[in-house]
């Protein structure tokens, strides 16, 4: 009986703790999980962040192909390890890269998408440009500060990209 009252006990003051720990773990999972990175708008409505394949550069595909990315200052992938970095141009719109070291710190979720935080060298970014890429069906993707467009290229302005909704 002493027994049964000591473990009646136990796992009343496990249940009572359990309520703010299952949020706070919510909130872990929410930083840590991998996720998927996904455009909402044509034409890449629902393609996902990836490497081209055979070249390695960011791009916009097919679902199938989408990698999981851990999303912090940094982005990483689960998939490759390579972190997403941003290049430099003299252009508005600025190439992506993805590579061994993380030399981009400026990533940041605002609810679901993805952004350059306000204290970055950026400041506070959340259009990409995106222009159709040599291969069908993926997209070369920048961050794009300002208006400008590649000439001759085929491109689409004011895109966002975000994680799956997390409700
Ligand atoms: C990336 O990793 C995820 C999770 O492990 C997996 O489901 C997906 O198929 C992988 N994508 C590629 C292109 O390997």
């Amino acid at each position: 009986m002493r027994s049964f009252t000591f473990l009646a006990a136990a796992s009343l003051a496990a249940s009572a703790a359990a309520v703010p720990l299952d949020v706070s773990n919510d909130i872990a999972e929410r930083q840590t999980k991998p996720y998927q990175i996904r455009g909402v708008q044509d034409p890449i409505y629902h393609l996902y962040l990836q490497s081209l394949p055979g070249d390695g550069t960011p791009v916009m595909g097919p679902e199938a192909t989408s990698e999981y990315f851990t999303i912090g200052n940094t982005i990483q992938s689960t998939n490759t390890s390579l972190y997403l970095n941003i290049g430099e141009a003299s252009t508005s719109y600025l190439p992506l890269t993805f590579d061994a070291t993380a030399t981009t710190t400026a990533w940041g979720l605002e609810g679901d998408t993805i952004i350059t935080t306000n204290g970055s060298p950026y400041g506070r970014q959340l259009n990409f440009l995106v222009c159709n890429g040599a291969t069908a069906g993926y997209y070369d993707l920048f961050l794009q500060k300002g208006s400008d467009t590649p000439a001759g290229k085929t491109c689409s302005n004011y895109q966002t990209i975000h994680l799956p909704c997390l409700c």
